[in-house]
């Protein structure tokens, strides 16, 4: 989500897909409010379309083209338009992340968690509402830039994305000058709903 120009697209490219192995073969879609200029080395695996996440008509689209396969990774570099207003930029950011959790339940691999009334279970465990297990969790993967900060903090709360996975880490990359709020939510383990 917010694929354009293309860097992060050609380094997932690279991940996954390789001539050396034949079976490392998967398929990235990106979307933007900008046309992305195409891969046209791996043109078949890598889709991109210029489209609004917050447009009604997203969703339905990329069902159509995954057509019931789910996502492994989901990963959301998207930035609003900056005005300066540090609560308006930051609430713009958290809405856009916000509507990518829209698309989980039908795009994104779940762990295998159930729910019973109130109560969660993993393999038919009672966990009274406390999801263990495996912090790579079999559930997919969603990496959303943040602001670290107000942002990071309301994003990783259990009404939020705190609610959706087995955990949550901010991760800054070196590339990222210090003084940048810049930052990164990698979610792993979706537990299913939104
Ligand atoms: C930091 S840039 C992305 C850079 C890109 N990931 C790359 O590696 O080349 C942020 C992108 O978010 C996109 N964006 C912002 N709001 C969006 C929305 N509502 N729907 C889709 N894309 C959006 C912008 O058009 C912009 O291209």
């Amino acid at each position: 989500m917010g694929c354009a120009p293309g860097s992060w697209s050609q380094y997932v490219s690279r991940k996954i897909i390789s001539s050396h192995h034949p079976t490392k073969s998967g398929l990235c879609i990106g979307l933007d409010l900008q046309w992305t200029p195409p891969i046209l080395s791996h043109s078949n695996r890598i889709h991109f379309f210029q489209q609004n996440i917050m447009d009604s008509s997203t969703l339905p689209l990329l069902e159509q083209i995954l057509q019931n396969l789910k996502c492994h990774i989901i990963l959301s570099d998207m930035a609003p338009p900056i005005t300066g207003i540090s609560i308006t930029d930051q609430s713009n950011l958290e809405n856009l992340i916000m509507k990518c959790t829209d698309l989980f339940p039908s795009l994104l691999l779940s762990s295998k968690v159930k729910k019973e009334g109130k109560e969660k279970e993993i393999d038919g465990k009672d966990i009274n509402g406390k999801v263990k297990g495996n912090s790579d969790g079999e559930g997919g993967i969603f990496v959303c830039k943040v602001w670290r900060g107000e942002c990071e903090v309301n994003l990783k709360s259990k009404d939020k994305l705190g609610g959706l996975f087995q955990s949550i880490q901010l991760y800054k990359p070196k590339a990222s000058r210090n003084e940048s709020k810049e930052g990164y939510l990698i979610c792993k383990g979706y537990l299913g709903g939104n």
